[in-house]
């Protein structure tokens, strides 16, 4: 009985003494030591527990990028839980949202599809009570586990069922995080279009449907809720979104993390682009959203919108702001003779408009002695490593160039982070 052929057997025995104990002493052995660690660890104990806590020890460290250091090494993970949970920025962002008596200022969440706890501990430290759902067994022992490690436990209750099966009508607020299946939920953005949307990366069209539970279930468990926030894939095509419902981007370090669907927020229905770590909210209002902003010749800058302004459509509000117009009608770049500071886009100033030449691009680099080149691209199929390898930069100074279109014209913007 017990050990690798049943995972609940064995993780629970990663929580007894001797289990923490090896826990304990596995804690910093780097990949290349794990045999030799392994070997001497099984004279004193048994090997199937030898190599669970070898292997938690891997996903605590995987886990550190998202939780942290501090709670990761408390914190217990499965594979599949460290690799769907979210990460605590984006968590605890949303938890103070939910908490916010300014917002949607609730006391209790039934968290639909708890995973191993990333959104229950972070509506928990937001002193919100939870009841974290999950239907897979070891997801839900880990999820108790990471409660109690992180002295949470009287604030969430996991329990093992299916969420459909459910009743939340005591619950202040639903949030759900459905399962998606094939391949990596949502990543950055890397659409080149102003209307950035559609498509998950890697091509896959999104399909909502295919989440466990499908977005069709979470949003009628939202209806019928008081208030409630999904999460889904930043891909996902704006005609589905609800139309009572705030979809809130979210960037972290300037990369899209995630969508959010929030239900009973008691403001219009808006479209929201959130910039984490500082916060920054871009805000519009689904009836008054600005038309694309017109397309102008190249302008003394250009500023690059963050993902999640690209993918919440705010790109016009963003050019408003800096007094800019596109470079082209389907590209997101914004040029402007304006030097406007804003969190929502990187200003670079611009020296150089050249057509797409690398010869040109060349010559140009060496006469003003680049040896550090950064290369951007938005609209132009030319991978930056091959430019760079082409042009051989060398020398003491340093540029930005930028692939895209200028009206549809292959072009190439060199310039420099505006000061
Ligand atoms: C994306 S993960 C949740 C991650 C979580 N929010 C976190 O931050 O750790 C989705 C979870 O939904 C669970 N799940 C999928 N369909 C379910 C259903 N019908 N009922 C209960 N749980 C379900 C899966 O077992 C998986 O753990």
């Amino acid at each position: 009985m017990g050990g690798v052929n049943d995972p609940l057997a064995s993780f629970a025995a990663l929580r007894t003494d001797e289990g923490r104990s090896l826990l304990d002493a596995v804690r910093d052995v780097e990949p290349s030591q794990e045999l030799a660690a392994a070997t001497r660890l099984r004279r004193d104990h048994p090997a199937d527990l030898v190599s669970a806590a070898l292997a938690q020890a891997r996903l605590r460290q995987r886990a550190v990028a998202k939780f942290g250091a501090a709670d990761a090494a408390r914190m217990f993970f499965t594979p599949n839980g460290v690799e769907q949970s979210t990460r605590t920025s984006v968590a605890t962002y949303r938890a103070r949202r939910f908490a916010d008596p300014g917002e949607l200022g609730v006391r209790s969440v039934a968290d639909l599809c708890c995973g191993i706890g990333g959104d229950a501990i972070a509506l928990a430290r937001a002193g919100i009570a939870v009841l974290a759902v999950d239907r897979d067994p070891l997801t839900c022992a880990v999820a108790r586990a990471n409660a109690e490690a992180l002295g949470l436990a009287d604030l969430i209750e996991v329990r093992e069922a299916d969420v459909t099966d459910v009743d939340t009508s005591a619950y202040d607020a639903v949030f759900v995080d459905p399962a998606r299946r094939g391949g990596r939920p949502g990543g950055a953005a890397r659409s080149a279009s102003v209307r950035g949307g559609g498509r998950a990366t890697g091509g896959r069209i999104f399909d909502p449907e295919a989440y466990s539970p499908p977005l069709s279930w979470a949003v009628e468990a939202a209806r019928k809720a008081p208030r409630a926030a999904l999460k889904i894939a930043p891909g996902i095509p704006h005609d589905a979104v609800p139309e009572e419902a705030e979809a809130e981007w979210i960037s972290d370090g300037g990369d899209v993390k995630e969508a959010v669907l929030w239900f009973g927020t008691d403001a219009p229905a808006s479209h929201r682009a959130t910039l984490l770590p500082a916060g920054d909210t871009l805000v519009s209002p689904r009836a008054t959203m600005l038309p694309d902003p017109e397309v102008r010749p190249v302008g003394r800058f250009l500023y690059e919108p963050d993902g999640a302004v690209i993918r919440a459509h705010l790109v016009a509000e963003v050019a408003a702001r800096v007094e800019g117009g596109l470079l082209d009608e389907t590209i997101a770049y914004v040029t402007s003779d304006t030097a406007v500071a804003t969190p929502y886009a990187t200003a670079y100033e611009i020296t150089d408009q050249l057509p797409f030449n690398v010869k040109k691009l060349k010559a140009l680099l060496r006469e003003r002695g680049v040896g550090i080149l950064t290369v951007k691209k938005r609209g132009s199929a030319v991978e930056p490593e091959e430019l760079r390898r082409k042009v051989k930069p060398q020398g003491p100074g340093s540029a930005t160039v930028f692939l895209t279109r200028v009206r549809g014209a292959p072009t190439m913007l060199v310039g420099h982070p505006a000061a």
